[in-house]
């Protein structure tokens, strides 16, 4: 389910970092899930590692690859669960109560989720959808699709950075 959608064409990595910037600014993200859509290499992971950054994660930020989930805290505030998911490699939907993931999806906290499709029919209503599209022209189709009220108010500051051009 969609409520409400928001586009922005994204010319290179500083203005994805924006986008990131906006969204670590708005206190609900911190008991958020969102879920990041787009072929390989489109762009999701780095989106991810913007966040983090943004939001005050220190270190290296590795990606989940076969672990499937990356946990990552902020010093400032080590109660704040935040998980990066990559689903690509999940295969056996027994995995999702052996591995904990429903459980940490009940948990409050940040849940960044990327390949969401491959946990289908698992992984609860996000609140927010970030669908990446690289275009021919090297530029990148954004759109940002919220599935909750939650999702809503993190379309706000997204809303500033809005695409005019369409
Ligand atoms: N917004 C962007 N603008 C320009 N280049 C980008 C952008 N996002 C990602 N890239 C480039 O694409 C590469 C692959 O991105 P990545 O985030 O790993 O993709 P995905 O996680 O979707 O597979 C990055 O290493 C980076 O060089
Ligand atoms: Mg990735």
């Amino acid at each position: 389910m969609i409520l409400e959608t928001c586009h922005q064409t994204w010319a290179d990595e500083a203005d994805c970092e924006r986008a990131a910037q906006a969204l670590a600014g708005t206190p609900p993200i911190r008991d958020a899930c969102i879920t990041l859509h787009g072929t390989l290499g489109v762009g999701k992971t780095t989106f991810v590692r913007h966040l983090l950054r943004a939001l005050g994660v220190q270190g290296r930020i590795r990606s989940p690859s076969y672990a499937i989930v990356e946990p990552h805290e902020l010093p400032d505030c080590p109660d704040l669960g935040i998980w990066h998911f990559d689903f690509y490699r999940f295969g056996d939907p027994r995995e999702w109560e052996d591995a904990g993931f429903r459980d940490l999806f009940a948990s409050p906290g940040l849940k960044l989720v990327e390949w969401p499709d491959k946990a289908e029919g698992l992984l609860p209503q996000p609140d927010l959808a970030l669908v990446l599209d690289l275009q021919a022209d090297g530029l990148r189709r954004v759109t940002w699709q919220a599935g909750t009220a939650r999702g809503r108010e993190l379309l706000q500051p997204l809303r500033s950075l809005q695409d005019h051009r369409h």
